[in-house]
């Protein structure tokens, strides 16, 4: 059990990925810097870490992503022709990404998967529990996810990953969760998770999405993984190890999101986000959806 003054703090970020799915567009930038909407979906991720508390963020990187730290990092030149133009309006949002959070690099020189990627932020993490939040999907600011998932950390221990109920032939895309029910309707303690497995293998239609509140127990955990699917040491299977296990920090808990997620995984979902998002923007999300509606209507 954890102790109730037990603050999280530290956010990972894994970042190291190359971003094939999107060739030719990544070929020369960071699949985490392509625009959703009017920012580089990395930049929603961080926000959403902040807004739960965890302002202390280390991105996983690897070769050409030197774009990320750019992007978190001042812009002298840029500060200056604004500020000279009076353009306070786009330099706020210029600066935004700068002060949003302390943000941290290491880099995964081999790509060896997700778990090896998460085990590659032992040291900066040291002995606490932490959060993982994985690029591809976006959570809608409006809908609690991780804060959830910290409060269910605290409560309960171990380690909690988010679920999400999702078509039974949309299992093998994910990490799959065998489930008991507890006495709170959204959190579930998980007892076995299975990566990506084929539909009548699956143990449940609640897919792992990706967030997780860790125990730095999973570090040990992740030590003893021999590389699984893919050939890739699985954060999965490092957590199926803690499911089952009786040492310390073992056990995890799922706690079952109903809100709004954005898939930005692929171009066909990346597409749908986009949209989505942009006509909830406050700036112009109106007329952007008069538009739309005026388009389908006629296509
Ligand atoms: C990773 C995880 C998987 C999880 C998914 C969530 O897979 O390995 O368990 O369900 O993220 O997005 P990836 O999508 O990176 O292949």
């Amino acid at each position: 059990m954890t102790s109730r003054a037990e603050r999280v703090t530290k956010a990972v970020i894994p970042a190291a990925g190359l971003g094939t799915r999107f060739l030719p567009a990544t070929k020369a930038i960071p699949k985490e810097m392509l625009p959703v909407v009017d920012r580089p979906a990395i930049q929603y991720v961080v926000e959403e870490a902040v807004a739960a508390g965890l302002d202390d963020v280390l991105m996983i990187t690897g070769r050409n992503k030197r774009a990320l730290e750019d992007h978190f990092d001042r812009h002298w030149e840029l500060e200056q022709v604004l500020e000279a133009k009076g353009d306070r309006f786009r330099l706020d949002r210029l600066r935004r990404s700068t002060v949003l959070a302390d943000v941290h690099y290491v880099r995964q020189g081999d790509p060896l998967g997700l778990g090896h990627a998460v085990l590659c932020a032992e040291k900066h993490v040291g002995d606490e529990a932490f959060a993982v939040l994985l690029g591809d999907d976006l959570i809608d600011a409006r809908d609690e996810l991780l804060a959830r998932m910290l409060r269910v950390r605290a409560e309960r221990g171990g380690s909690v990953v988010a679920l999400l109920e999702v078509a039974p032939e949309q299992v093998h895309l994910y990490g799959c969760a065998a489930v008991l029910r507890t006495d709170e309707d959204d959190v579930v303690q998980v007892t076995g998770l299975v990566e990506k497995p084929d539909a009548d293998q699956a143990p449940s239609n609640l897919a792992v999405i990706g967030r997780y509140v860790l125990d730095p127990a999973v570090f040990a955990a992740l030590r003893r993984t021999s590389p699984g699917r893919g050939n890739e040491i699985q954060l999965t299977d490092a957590l199926q190890s803690l499911a089952a296990g009786e040492q310390a920090g073992a056990g995890v808990w799922g706690v079952v999101f109903h809100g709004r997620r954005y898939d930005t995984g692929d171009r066909l979902d990346y597409l749908k986000a986009v949209v989505q998002l942009g006509v909830e923007h406050e700036e112009f999300g109106e007329d952007f959806h008069v538009w739309l509606r005026e388009w389908v209507a006629a296509s």
